[in-house]
């Protein structure tokens, strides 16, 4: 029985569905009990918080390996701690901790291999994805795995949501960073489609490589994704690119996210796994948009 934590979350519902697909039993931790449909059928659920250790053991209880997607994103404390629950929890099977690219802070490495040193002073967030890093490595033993996400698109209205901006939805103005096209065809970031990183998810619970990977499906230009948005939705808004001085946190909020240069590598990703799936750009944000919700 694998415990996956975060059953009702975007990436927690599709590797829920993609280990019982491939003949895993689950056990799912969540905080409500999910709507009907949101779980396969046959998903044991087991209600429980990250702030509460006692909900953790009972959730480990029995569990043969434990893929952690859960996180408060706004409290590292109750995130590492609630990891050293699971860890002391974790007696058999795999571990896999679902991880973020922001481990590598404002790096000065390009391209970004899992080599480049991690980096605590991004944010909360990036403190607790590090530190929760640092104690699964530190448990000394070979079945795990942390996988350092982008941006995670697919077709799920958690998905659509945190990709479509408010300003796009109100019909206004999109402004992004870049005096020029020669500037602003250098910002990029990069994303993972769910559904490939399901597959991932899988593929490390039934063989955990035992060193960290950036699950990276491509990288994409601010620019045409924006451009992609507007057509994709109809959307009255007209994208504007200004000098990144120029720009206020009520045009943009953390605008230095959207002046990004640098590529995240996935060669030891492929290597690892002999190749991955890798939806193209188009199609997770087609399907993204066009879900329901
Ligand atoms: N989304 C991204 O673009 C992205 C990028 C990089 C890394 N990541 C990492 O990938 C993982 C999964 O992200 P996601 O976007 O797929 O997930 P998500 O949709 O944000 O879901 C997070 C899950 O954590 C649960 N959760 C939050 N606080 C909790 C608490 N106090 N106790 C128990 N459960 C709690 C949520 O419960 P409810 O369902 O009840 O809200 C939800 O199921 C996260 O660890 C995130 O840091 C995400």
């Amino acid at each position: 029985m694998l415990l996956v934590t975060g059953g009702t979350g975007l990436s927690g519902q599709f590797v829920t569905r993609e280990l019982v697909a491939r003949g895993h039993a689950v056990r799912a931790l969540c905080r409500q009990a999910p709507p009907p449909g949101t779980l396969p059928d046959g998903v044991e659920v087991v209600l429980g918080d990250l702030g509460d250790p006692a909900s953790l053991r009972r959730a480990t209880r029995g569990a043969t390996g434990i893929v952690h997607t859960a996180c408060t994103y706004t409290d590292s404390a109750v995130d590492v701690a609630a990891m050293a629950v699971l860890l002391e929890g974790w007696a058999d099977g795999p571990f896999v901790y679902l991880s973020s690219l922001d481990v590598y802070g404002l790096t000065d490495a390009d391209p970004v291999t899992e080599d480049a040193p991690l980096s605590e002073s991004m944010n909360d967030y990036a403190r607790g994805k590090v530190r929760c890093e640092r104690r699964l490595l530190a448990m000394g033993r070979s079945a795990h795995v942390a996988l350092r996400a982008p941006y995670i698109w697919g077709p799920h209205p958690i998905a659509r949501r945190r990709l479509l901006p408010a300003r796009l939805l109100e019909g206004r103005d999109l402004i992004l960073p870049g005096r020029d096209a020669a500037e602003w065809s250098r910002y990029r970031d990069a994303w993972v489609d769910v559904r490939d990183l399901a597959a991932i998810v899988a593929a490390c619970v039934e063989r955990p490589p035992g060193v960290p990977l950036n699950v990276v499906t491509g990288h994409f230009v601010w620019h045409d994704l924006y451009e992609t948005l507007l057509s994709l939705t109809g959307s009255a808004s007209r994208l504007v690119h200004r000098p990144i001085e120029e720009i206020q946190d009520e045009d943009l909020a953390r605008k230095e996210l959207f002046a990004r240069t640098w590529r995240f590598s996935e060669a030891r990703l492929a290597a690892t796994l002999g190749g991955f799936p890798r939806r193209p750009f188009e199609e997770t944000v087609r399907d993204t948009v066009s879900v329901g919700g």
